[in-house]
């Protein structure tokens, strides 16, 4: 697959000749771009659970691939064991982070390939051709969903504005272009002038490190601020539109995204802010509301240290939610790879995904 677009940042990709998984350790920008390589599922899942790569789509992307790489190693044992093995490494890949949603969609889907495959042959080789090209029509899937969004994201940005997001849906987060990044980018490639403002995003600051970061090295205009500066931004009038990322949408049209989302949502709706949210179709879950969700609670010292340094009293008590959850009535439109969104959520949701209500 071709795009007009340049990739000047990845994340995660295959690298063909290794036949392994290759990635950013995010938690080392915007210092030092390590590169890591493996086909080994527990060193991916480790990878995943602490934060080297993170971002909803990223993370499915990442366990497609740890799943069809490590077929590829071990096509020397015998068929039962070999597909044993490739459970037993989705099921670990499972459990490392529990609200993406992008996670699950690929591990279902590479569990279903197993299953398919498994009834058409016997052959080892065979079978991991098949589970590496599910991976990479996977990634390449997300690539394709990033550059939509982008297309349909940059309609939604007027010339001359100014976009404030949350953490880091860029490319560090996905396949290619990111989605909230990817609807800026895009806008900016089509020559619209544009600014962000990018919050710090505590606990571990993905926008100080990985939206500035991606930002700067496309030249894009951007300003940092702490988390708590977005309310009087939005007073002063100088954000046009929010666009920001997602985990998880649920059938009932709520957004589960990075914490600190929901009060820049609350903060747009007082200011008469746009406020929008940009995710491909492999993030919205159709099976569940969100009751249903679960909220991933991190290690506490996320809080209580900065970049290794403890900023409080060592024993005092930390909540560490790493997510938390928009309704649907605060969000101007979801822009995906299909189309955007725009409220009523659900039901427009059910009509683009073809589900009716249960
Ligand atoms: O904890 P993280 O860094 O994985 O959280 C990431 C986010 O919340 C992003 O906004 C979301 O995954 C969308 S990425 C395109």
């Amino acid at each position: 697959m071709s795009s007009p677009y340049p990739i000047k940042v990845r994340a995660v990709w295959y690298d063909e000749e290794l036949r392994q998984l290759c990635w950013v350790n995010t938690l080392k920008l915007p210092h030092e771009e390590e590169i890591t390589c493996s086909n080994d599922p527990k060193r991916v899942a480790k990878a995943i659970i602490d934060m080297e790569i993170r971002g909803a789509p990223a993370i499915g992307v990442t366990a497609a691939l740890a799943v069809g790489s490590y077929a590829l190693k071990i096509t020397s044992l015998p068929v039962e064991k070999f597909a044993e093995e490739l459970r037993k490494a989705i099921n670990e890949l499972w459990r490392t982070r529990p609200t993406a949603h992008n996670l699950f969609y690929a591990l279902i889907r590479m569990n279903k390939t197993l299953d398919e495959a498994l009834k058409s042959t016997n052959d080892t080789y065979r079978l991991a051709e098949k589970l590496i090209k599910e991976a990479l029509n996977i990634y390449w899937e997300d690539v394709t969903a990033n550059m939509k969004i982008g297309e349909y994201g940059a309609e939604l940005i007027p010339d001359d504005a100014t976009i404030l997001t949350h953490c880091n849906a860029g490319a560090l987060a996905t396949s290619a272009y990111g989605t909230a990044l990817a609807a800026i980018r895009i806008a900016w490639y089509k020559g619209k002038r544009v600014r962000v403002i990018a919050t710090e995003t505590r606990p571990v600051l993905q926008g100080a490190r990985l939206t500035v970061y991606e930002l700067v090295k496309e030249g894009i205009p951007v300003t940092l601020i702490t988390d708590n500066a977005v309310g009087m931004v939005m007073r002063r009038k100088l954000v046009d539109l929010v666009i920001v990322g997602a985990d998880r949408v649920t059938r009932d049209g709520y957004v589960v995204n990075k914490i600190g989302t929901y009060m820049i949502a609350l903060a747009a709706k007082r200011n008469n802010v746009p406020f929008y949210v940009a995710a491909p179709t492999s993030t919205v879950d159709m099976e569940r509301t969100v009751d249903q969700v679960v909220i991933e609670e991190r290690n506490p010292n996320e809080v209580k240290y900065v970049m290794s340094k403890l900023i409080t009293i060592g024993d005092v008590e930390a909540i560490n939610y790493a997510f938390d959850i928009t309704d649907p009535d605060l969000i101007s439109a979801i822009v995906t790879e299909r189309g955007v969104i725009y409220p009523p959520l659900q039901s427009n949701l059910e009509k683009l995904l073809g589900y009716s209500s249960r």
